[in-house]
């Protein structure tokens, strides 16, 4: 089996996603075969699946599925026995924090501080709060076709100093990074003007705040400057707000994707999600007009 041939898909947004309907995860996972699977993601770059009830198991098989699994970095915060697990929570046991409570504020794409960052992100909300906690995601690929071929032509010609020290330094009452963690993070440099590796689609990449400069121009703080004022109107123009149900599966291609979490009553609300990746390419660099 491929994909489902009853599954349907409702798209969330003009912007970006679709809801998958009569579609069972878990038997999907039994198939072994992702072929279909990377076509729709790529379409769509995010992948919607209401009330799938998943076991961590289940949650790294469909990880494997798709790719290598890319463990966090802060492995302090994955999932006990599973490493590929990265727990995303408010909630204390034993006056001990089970996952990390402040992961994913601010818009970014996953992991662009590596050297071959993250191609899917799989999120799985075990415990979602009734109000708050939504993420949001916008379209870097509607907004590259959005910008003009003069714009385009100056940014291919560009590339991102990413930094994760950089981005760990700027959150608050965070414990030091060990040296191994340090050693596995040096700073990457990335094309803004990436291409897809299974679709061709060319798009715009931009990580977030581990972006801290811009390589090859002649006018480095005139082009930060510039490029994140496209990040900012990728926001504004080609957003979907996603909010949570309880059971919710999201599956979503990073390439062409930046997405943040928001607030909620960390005080009175519970929030339990898992998160998985799986590891990409070297980002593809478009090739000079
Ligand atoms: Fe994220």
């Amino acid at each position: 089996m491929a994909y489902a041939s009853c599954a349907t898909f409702q798209p969330l947004s003009n912007s970006l996603g679709a809801e998958v309907t009569n579609f069972d995860v878990k038997h999907y996972i039994k198939s072994g075969s992702a072929d279909k699977f990377h076509d729709e993601v790529c379409e769509y770059q995010l992948l919607c699946f209401r009330n799938q009830k998943l076991a961590a198991c289940d949650l790294i098989s469909l990880t494997k599925l798709l790719g290598p699994p890319l463990p966090h970095v802060l492995q302090q915060y994955s999932l006990s026995g599973s490493p590929e697990i990265y727990v995303l929570s408010n909630i204390v046991e034993n006056e001990k924090p089970i996952g990390n409570p402040r992961e994913g504020f601010g818009w970014h794409t996953d992991l662009a501080y590596m050297r071959k960052p993250a191609a899917y992100t799989i999120l799985y909300g075990v415990e979602v709060p009734e109000v708050g906690a939504d993420t949001l995601f916008a379209s870097l690929y509607k907004m590259w076709d959005w910008m003009v071929d003069e714009e385009k032509s100056y940014i291919r010609k560009l590339r991102g100093r990413y930094s994760y020290l950089k981005l760990y330094e700027q959150r608050e009452n965070a414990e030091p990074l060990t040296e191994a963690q340090k050693q596995r993070t040096p700073d990457v440099i990335h094309p803004f003007a990436r291409i897809h590796p299974k679709s061709g689609r060319e798009g715009l990449y931009i990580g977030g705040d581990d972006f801290v400069a811009v390589e090859g121009s002649n006018e480095p703080e005139h082009d930060f400057d510039r490029i994140w004022s496209l990040f900012h109107d990728t926001t504004v123009r080609f957003h979907y707000n996603h909010k949570w149900q309880p059971n919710d599966l999201l599956i979503w291609d990073n390439r062409g994707l930046i997405h943040t979490a928001t607030d909620y009553d960390t005080k009175n609300s519970r929030r339990l999600i898992w998160r998985t990746s799986v590891e990409g390419e070297e980002p593809i660099a478009s090739k000079l007009t």
